[in-house]
């Protein structure tokens, strides 16, 4: 049985089909990749099935149950975390409160304190700052890190990354990885939505390939990056194997 799955997801703003009919599963333990150009509604499809926004049709199915429509907050409580493209914490708050208001309200735990789990994530994330280091001194990068350490607080099953990696540099990427897979290996089924080439090929057991709203791909990772319709679509001229050799 698949862990999430959608079938026909539509989202509409106005007369623009953001999301158009996107039908997807997601297995337990994979990491799915959903790729596409800007503007492709990779984040409305994200926000749909994570309850921040309300589908216009189709369904989604979470652990089995219809949750179409949900809450955030139910989601959450249901094992379901994502970050942001763009994380937007208190900035008068420290690092550590901020993961702990994760840790105290996301889906039921083990028993762990919350403090003690929240310390856990940002170690688990290689934050690199004291844990009472207030967000507002933090960079884009590090905020990233900070947004992934409180999902993570949350105890999810499934977890959503929007663009994690945007912005490192090459040095960072294998460190982030190396999270990202152990994150996984830890029993969290992982959506990335990604633009890093190398990330996307390191990780991503599966591709998901989203173009004007409509799923135009679906298939292991490197045979959808080699179809010549994901290629003209998502990687442009300039990724064509002719066009690397210089
Ligand atoms: N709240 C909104 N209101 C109106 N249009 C939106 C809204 N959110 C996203 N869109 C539009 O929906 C489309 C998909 O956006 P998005 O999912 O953010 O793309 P991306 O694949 O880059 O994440 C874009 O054309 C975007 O401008
Ligand atoms: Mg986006």
């Amino acid at each position: 049985m698949a862990l999430l799955e959608t079938h026909g997801l539509t989202k509409r703003f106005g007369g623009l089909l953001a999301v158009n009919r996107v039908s997807l599963s997601v297995h337990q333990g994979e990491i799915l990749g959903l790729v596409g150009p800007n503007g492709a509604g990779k984040t409305v499809f994200l926000n749909c099935i994570a309850g921040m926004l309300r589908p216009d049709d189709g369904r989604v199915s979470f652990q089995g149950a219809d949750t179409t429509g949900a809450t955030a907050e139910r989601m959450c409580h249901q094992g379901l975390a994502r970050t942001f493209q763009m994380p937007q914490p208190f900035p008068r708050m420290t690092a550590l409160d901020t993961v702990l208001v994760a840790a105290q309200f996301g889906a039921p735990g083990n028993g762990m304190a919350p403090r003690e789990l929240a310390r856990r994530c940002l170690v688990e994330v290689a934050f690199p700052h004291p844990e009472t280091t207030l967000v507002s001194g933090l960079n884009t990068v590090e905020l990233k890190r900070l947004d992934l350490a409180r999902a993570l607080a949350s105890r999810p099953k499934l977890l959503l990354l929007d663009e994690l990696a945007a912005g490192l540099m090459t040095g960072q990427l294998g460190p982030l990885m190396d999270i990202i897979r152990r994150v996984r290996d830890s029993g969290v089924t992982i959506i990335m939505v990604e633009h890093v080439m190398p990330t996307i090929m390191g990780l991503c057991d599966r591709l998901a390939v989203l173009r004007q709203g409509e799923k135009i791909a679906d298939g292991p990772t490197r045979e959808v990056a080699r179809d010549p319709v994901v290629i003209e679509a998502y990687l442009g001229e300039r990724h064509k194997p002719d066009a690397t050799s210089h």
